[in-house]
């Protein structure tokens, strides 16, 4: 039996097959034509679209990698009015999407009342909210679960402490994990993720990401591939690969099979059919982004983000129609992730 096949049987790999897997491309074709197949048993052939609201480019943080780090003077900010991330919230509802994501960069400028109003709004019009705000204390996640915040995501970037710390000055690597813990203490369905091919992240820090995703029962996990940024410290950084993110995100997929993954932005930035070969790949989530006009591109994380002239209706058509087009459907249910459904109801996720 082959390591894939037994990872297909029994959802575990141990660290050095993971790093084997990695390490080398004979187990590609495998380890996809297997991701493809749990994400199929597991959660049928839906994929959910989630609305990603950018609602601002401000932060207060300094990731080495990102362009909206504090420092990136170059960067128009902006922020939208709580009434103006509603009426967008609205429209995408309208749409047809059933989940909107709010993100920003992490900042304190909106009031907990004034996002906690957000919030409620949008559950009022039938959609569930996923939180991406970043770290925050427990009485503000408290607050907005209470406003009916149904998901939240907080990618870990990388288990590595060194290199967390090289990457995210004046951050502490121990608070983000206990931003992790509350989250799913609080009943979140709680999401995290990583990036692939940091400048110094080794193979065996990336398996050992994947194994700290699997012990901690996320429900969802967004893995994109690093891209290097010119206005950024990392600026002559070597992009990572795109079929190595590929990669770990095929092995998350054998190892959570009933979890929410979806196939990044960052994906198809490196590759024009990123999304659908994710999709292909383990993947059953996509997130368009609803947010209008000049902020699309003023929400640069990285160069190169795709559909920066689109607009939220023709966006949704087309990842529409390239869902169709491999043989899926669009999702109709709320978007939750069967592993989250399945420990609610008291099964061992
Ligand atoms: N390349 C790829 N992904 C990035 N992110 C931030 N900067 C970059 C970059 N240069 C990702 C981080 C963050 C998410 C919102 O965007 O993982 O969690
Ligand atoms: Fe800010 Fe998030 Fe970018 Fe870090 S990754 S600089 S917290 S927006």
């Amino acid at each position: 039996m082959s390591v894939i096949q037994k990872a297909y049987l029994t959802n575990s790999l141990t660290h050095g097959e993971i790093a084997d897997i990695l390490s080398s491309d004979e187990y590609n074709k495998r380890l996809f034509y297997y991701a493809d197949l749990t994400r199929k048993e597991h959660n049928g052939d839906g994929v959910h679209l989630k609305g990603l609201l950018e609602f601002s480019n401000i932060c207060s943080k300094n990731c080495c990698y990102c362009g909206l780090r504090r420092q990136n003077k170059n960067l128009k900010r902006y922020m939208l009015k709580p009434k103006e991330i509603i009426g967008l919230a609205r429209k995408a509802v309208s749409y047809g999407y059933k989940t909107i994501v709010l993100q920003s960069g992490e900042n304190n400028i909106y009031s907990i009342d004034e996002f906690c109003c957000v919030t409620r709004s949008i559950r009022e019009m039938g959609a569930h909210v996923t939180l991406s705000i970043g770290e925050k204390s427990e009485n503000e996640y408290i607050a907005y679960k209470n406003a009916g915040a149904n998901r939240y995501l907080l990618r870990i970037e990388t288990t590595d402490e060194k290199l967390y710390k090289k990457l995210h000055p004046s951050m502490s690597h121990e608070n983000r994990f206990e931003c992790l813990k509350i989250l799913k203490k609080l009943g979140y369905e709680t999401g995290s993720g990583s990036l692939v091919g940091l400048p110094g992240q080794s193979i065996s820090s990336i398996a050992e990401d994947i194994l700290f995703f699997q012990k901690s029962g996320f429900d969802m996990i967004g893995i994109g591939p690093f891209i290097s940024n010119e206005n950024t410290p990392l600026r002559a950084a070597k992009n990572g690969s795109f079929y190595t993110a590929l990669k770990v995100m095929a092995i998350i997929r054998l190892l959570m099979p009933k979890i929410n993954i979806p196939a990044s932005t960052a994906m198809e930035t490196l590759d024009k059919n990123g999304r659908v070969i994710a999709l292909q790949s383990g993947a059953n989530v996509v997130m368009p982004v609803i947010t209008e006009g000049e902020y699309r591109a003023l929400y640069r994380l990285y160069p190169g983000k795709i559909c920066l002239n689109d607009t939220p209706s023709h966006c949704m058509s087309c990842i529409s129609g390239k869902i169709r087009s491999i043989g899926r459907t669009i999702s109709q249910t709320n978007g939750d992730s069967n592993n989250f459904i399945y420990k609610t109801l008291g099964g061992a996720a």
